[in-house]
């Protein structure tokens, strides 16, 4: 149960030495067909290494590891697969610089405001994960003094994880503890724009859990994940990403009947009333943007609606906020906001900055200043973009964008806040800011989002149960109910005592 892995600080040399490779039953092995695709640093568009490019064979390769992996996995006592689970949570924060690191290098997230923050989460999910092992409990039934009735907590087998570039360690760990935690074994898909802060991750961790019960693969999205959903001995789907993609898994999931949940999209309104306490509510959006992110999170705060007796001031104080944000190196500890993770990415960002350009009224300030130097010139940097002039019907106002784009739209009354808020398809978060109890309590009921808060704008917490309603998903994360719901299955146990 020691950790021999020594953190390797260098983020280049250690994707060197990751290149090109699967963990499979607890050793790291190429793809089966030898094929790679590139992994590309968005910051400066160089080839950094190479990734497995995973297929259906590699895929039933992993599932037959875990099928097997799984069956003394389960049997072990709960408390003591907690245990593992929370030491490597231990054993992860010895990791998380260089697992911030190497998130930066292949997503192109800044360093000190979030990649190494995520690596820190990532280890703490563990921690928390690992003390719920003795709440996988059953319930007794008092039918009839005559007999024993009660439900029994099981795991439920092989469980898929398909997860997403923008937050990988984090949205991986909110899976994949808990599925351990239950019993489960698990495969995980990475995203083909960042597999290798995450590959780290399963080998440092294939040092104290057993092989086979937590298996990673690379690959494209109908090559490596539609196969992983497909296969037969997977029982449970957990997937992040797009909602386009989420219906094709949910599809899939549907024609063996399993059980699936999805974290998809988001358009989460912030509701700034008049009475609200200004530098706190600027300060809130640009968290609640995710600017740090280059706005890549489906929780963006990208639609903040403004009372109109303090829209200009807002904007005026936002904008100043962003501009002295600095644009620049990911593993600059000075930086404060990265790149777009892909050139895709980057094309689908500046399409929408056009797409709002050209609305009657609108007026698209751009704030900060990208870098022009050396290799970075040569990034993908989006310089962020807070708009004005917009209404909700915009495109930039009903899509997601998954990039640094904001809409500030002027409201007159609080009704009307509510019903725009509530004008989309999806439900992820919200947020109202006011002095105002009555209208702070009555948006929490009305506003029809997964998560709403007042007065902040808080990122996932582990303990939260966390998931959208409507396009933005289906089933709670990051919390103890999430575990038991999602990674469980309960089955009925009555014994006659006559
Ligand atoms: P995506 O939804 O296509 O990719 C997410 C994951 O699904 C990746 O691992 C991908 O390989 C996999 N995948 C793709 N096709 C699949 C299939 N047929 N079967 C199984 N797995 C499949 O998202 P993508 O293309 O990276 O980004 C497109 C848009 O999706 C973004 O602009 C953003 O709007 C949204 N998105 C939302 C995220 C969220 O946190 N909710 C995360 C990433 C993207
Ligand atoms: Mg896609």
């Amino acid at each position: 149960m020691t950790n021999q892995l020594t953190p390797n600080l260098d983020p280049r040399a250690l994707a060197g030495l990751l290149s090109g490779k699967h963990l499979i039953d607890g050793a790291v092995v190429p793809a089966a067909s030898g094929r790679t695709f590139d992994v590309v640093s968005p910051a400066t568009r160089e080839v950094v290494a190479k990734a497995a490019y995973g297929d259906a064979t590699d895929v039933d390769r992993a599932v037959s590891a875990a099928k097997k992996a799984q069956v003394a996995w389960a049997r072990r006592p709960a408390r003591e697969r907690g245990k593992l689970i929370a030491e490597c949570g231990r054993v992860l924060a010895g990791h998380v610089e260089e697992l911030g690191r190497l998130v930066a290098l292949e997503t192109g997230k800044a360093l000190r405001t979030e990649s190494r923050v995520e690596a820190s989460v990532l280890a703490d999910a563990f921690v928390f994960y690992g003390g719920l092992g003795s709440e996988l409990k059953g319930e007794t039934i008092p039918f009839n003094p005559n007999m024993l009735s009660m439900t029994m907590i099981e795991p439920i087998g092989v469980v898929g994880a398909i997860i997403p570039w923008n937050v990988p360690l984090m949205l991986m760990a909110l899976k994949i503890a808990p599925a351990m935690v239950a019993g489960n074994a698990v495969v995980v898909k990475s995203a083909e724009e960042a597999p290798l802060a995450v590959l780290r991750v399963c080998q440092i961790l294939n040092q104290i859990l057993p092989p086979g019960v937590f298996n990673i693969l690379s690959g494209m999205g109908p090559e490596c994940g539609a196969p992983l959903v497909a296969h037969r001995h997977v029982g449970k789907v957990t997937f992040t990403g797009s909602v386009e993609t989420g219906k094709i898994v949910y599809k899939a999931a549907a024609e063996k009947l399993i059980p699936v949940t999805l974290e998809l999209g988001g358009k989460s309104p912030m509701i700034v009333m008049g009475d609200a306490d200004l530098d706190k509510a600027v300060d809130g959006a640009v968290v609640g943007m995710r600017f740090t992110r280059q706005g890549q999170s489906c929780t963006a705060a990208s639609r903040i609606f403004v009372h109109e007796s303090i829209h200009d001031a807002f904007v005026t104080k936002l904008k100043a906020k962003v501009d002295a944000m600095k644009m620049g190196d990911p593993l600059d500890e000075a930086t404060d906001i990265g790149t777009i993770i892909s050139i895709q990415q980057y094309e689908k960002v500046q399409s929408y900055i056009k797409i709002g350009e050209a609305e009657p009224g609108a007026k698209a300030h751009r704030c900060s200043k990208a870098p022009t130097d050396g290799k970075l010139k040569d990034g993908l940097y989006v310089q962020p973009v807070i708009f004005t002039g917009l209404t909700n019907a915009s495109r930039v106002a009903r899509e997601e964008i998954f990039g640094p784009v904001t809409c500030v739209i002027k409201f007159k009354d609080y009704d009307e806040a509510i019903q725009a808020a509530n004008d989309t398809e999806y439900g992820l978060a919200a947020s109202i800011w006011t002095r105002d109890l009555k209208w702070a309590l009555d948006a929490t009921r009305r506003i029809d989002a997964g998560l709403v808060q007042v007065n902040q704008n808080l990122v996932v917490q582990p303990g939260m149960s966390y998931g959208g309603f409507r396009s933005s998903g289906l089933g709670k994360e990051a919390s103890l109910e999430a575990m038991l719901e999602h990674f469980t299955r309960k089955k009925m146990v009555m014994v006659n005592l006559q």
